[in-house]
């Protein structure tokens, strides 16, 4: 395949594709407004989220965010710096964790993980760390708050090395002189970063403008005083400490996903973030090739000739009337212009791509040009399915984005029972889009669906849907169910999902797509299952076009 010129290799060599992953009160808010500003997307922090809490932020598209004001699917934020084009996908945290939030991270080429210096390794960086594993990808860490106390930073990756399984390099190291916070240590340049602890108190640099920092080095002879004698020593021994214990950095682990470079600092005082991001800019890899089925080699550069996307958001029902949903979708090869025609590869129809649509902070511009990395909403009148794969012509698909085992299940109770005609139709079409999960019980309570979301709110959203939509009521009531494994016998042959419900150790069911999936109560069922059937593959994700055979 021929590739684009050299113009065009420049443009993608200048995009970052990247998300945050914490968990929630870890400061990603704050932080990501810190990137704008340093980016000069923003002249002031604050700003964001000001605009968060008001009616008429980006994200009052559905009427639902509007009542409850919160941001039901996440956006993304377009930002320059220093020539390069971030594009930092936003991945919902709080009440609004979801599968998006998974799905997202599939269109991101590198992950920030962001740590509360207190708490270390939470329960919902676990889950999105996974996620960044299983697709090997790079990862920085960044531990937030260090002007508050916390934990010791040996102690701190040493959680991340053994709770996550990753090698950690730290890039920079916290100084303090006494118990506050007075800068980082940059190892791989040798230089001291001071923050001025006195005028990091006063408004103007308590963190809404770039923090002013002295550089220096280990041996300037000031050190001593800015520093106390015991902060000074300490500093001296833990970067000779680390220097001794440690390897050298390893490009290639880290863009395996293998080793996280680490860095130290307070992002709503700004300080550590010009070392966080100096460094990023240059580690973070621009677009790479991307895996691709059925085509004429086993991946696609970025630079090919041949534009593809795929879509790894629907966001749906933005105006009621219309009922309008915006794909959104990630460029991986070729140029993009706007008001081309490109191909569909599941439906194998032709269509214009016209007004797509790009994300800055909350304005929304129309997209003329793009490249491998950017990220574009498109108007979809229900033509898209998540993981759709475009080009601009030949036929082959992007590596399935995989369905995560949800962790809310309940059971749709209809107030009008003469409705359930409309009720299967909602509920289909919402789990073809992506919305929710839908499992039919191979036995017992056959008939009735259970529905299965990684948030809970997924199923308000479904709720509300299926009345706005579909003008059916239901009730939501819960089961328990804990997590869902999809599984397959390791010989290749049926399992037989029905020996599940005899045996009473899991509700067998099958997924939309037909693949055999058991819903357990907990780990002691899981356990009982695995230790009465051998042979039996039971799978957190589901990652395959076709239905799983079982018997
Ligand atoms: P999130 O998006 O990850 O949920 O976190 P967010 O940025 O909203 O930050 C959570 C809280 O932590 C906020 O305080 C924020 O100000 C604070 N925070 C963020 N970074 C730092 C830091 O470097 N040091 C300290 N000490 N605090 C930090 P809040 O009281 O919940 O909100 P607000 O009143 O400050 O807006």
């Amino acid at each position: 395949m021929s590739t684009l010129g050299e113009r065009a290799a420049n443009e993608i060599k200048r995009r970052k594709t990247f998300a945050i992953i914490s968990h929630p009160d870890a400061g990603k808010t704050t932080l990501t407004e810190k990137l704008l500003l340093y980016g000069g997307a923003i002249q002031l922090a604050g700003a964001v989220k000001a605009k968060r809490g008001r009616a008429s932020a980006v994200s009052d598209w559905m009427e639902m965010e509007r009542e409850r004001g919160i941001s039901i699917t996440s956006s993304v934020l377009q930002f320059p710096y220093h020539g390069l084009q971030m594009n930092l996908l936003d991945t919902p945290g709080h009440a609004d964790f979801s599968e998006d939030t998974y799905r997202t991270l599939h269109a991101a080429d590198g992950a920030v993980m962001l740590l509360d210096c207190a708490k270390g390794v939470e329960a919902q960086t676990k889950k999105l760390f996974r996620v960044c594993k299983q697709r090997k990808m790079p990862i920085f860490s960044f531990v937030n708050k260090m002007d508050r106390p916390g934990r010791e930073p040996f102690d701190l990756i040493g959680e991340v090395e053994h709770v996550l399984g990753i090698g950690v390099y730290p890039v920079t190291w916290p100084i303090y002189r006494g118990a506050t916070f007075r800068g980082v240590y940059h190892r791989q340049k040798r230089e001291v970063h001071l923050f001025d602890a006195k005028k990091a108190g006063s408004s103007a640099a308590s963190g809404s403008e770039v923090a002013d920092m002295i550089v220096t080095g280990l041996d300037d002879p000031n050190l001593k005083a800015e520093l106390d004698e015991q902060g000074y020593s300490q500093l001296r021994e833990e970067a000779e400490l680390l220097d001794m214990a440690g390897d050298a950095f390893d490009q290639e682990r880290f863009i395996a996903g293998d080793v996280s470079p680490m860095f130290f600092g307070s992002a709503i005082n700004n300080f550590g973030l010009q070392a966080f991001l100096d460094t990023f800019c240059e580690l973070m890899p621009a677009p790479l090739p991307r895996i691709i089925v059925g085509g004429k080699t086993p991946t696609i550069a970025p630079d090919d000739e041949t534009f593809s996307a795929f879509v790894f958001k629907i966001q749906a029902n933005m105006n009621k009337s219309h009922r309008d949903r915006v794909a959104f979708m990630r460029v991986c090869s070729g140029r993009f212009e706007r008001g081309m025609k490109v191909h569909v590869v599941r439906t194998h129809k032709d269509i214009r791509l016209a007004n797509p649509t790009s994300f800055m902070a909350q304005e929304r511009t129309i997209v003329e040009e793009g490249y491998a990395g950017d990220v574009m909403g498109v108007y979809d009148p229900g033509i898209f399915e998540i993981g759709d794969t475009l080009t601009s012509g030949p036929e082959f698909s992007f590596e399935e984005i995989p369905s995560f085992s949800p962790e809310h299940f309940v059971r749709a109770v209809m107030a009008d029972p003469m409705r359930r005609k409309q009720l299967k139709t909602g509920l289909d079409q919402l789990a073809q889009e992506g919305t929710i999960q839908l499992y039919r019980p191979v036995e017992g309570l056959a008939g009735d669906m259970i529905l299965g979301a990684v948030g809970r709110l997924q199923l308000e959203v479904v709720k509300y849907r299926l009345k706005a939509e579909y003008d059916v009521d239901v009730r939501l009531e819960p089961l328990s169910v804990e997590f869902a494994r999809w599984v397959s016998r390791t010989d290749g042959q049926p399992v037989d999902m029905r020996a599940f419900d005899r045996e009473r150790v899991g509700t067998p069911c099958l997924d939309v797509r037909g693949r055999a999936v058991v819903l357990f109560a907990g780990d002691w069922q899981f356990n009982s299952a695995t230790r009465t059937f051998t042979g039996i593959n039971y799978a957190e994700t589901a990652q395959g076009q076709t239905a799983t055979k079982q018997a």
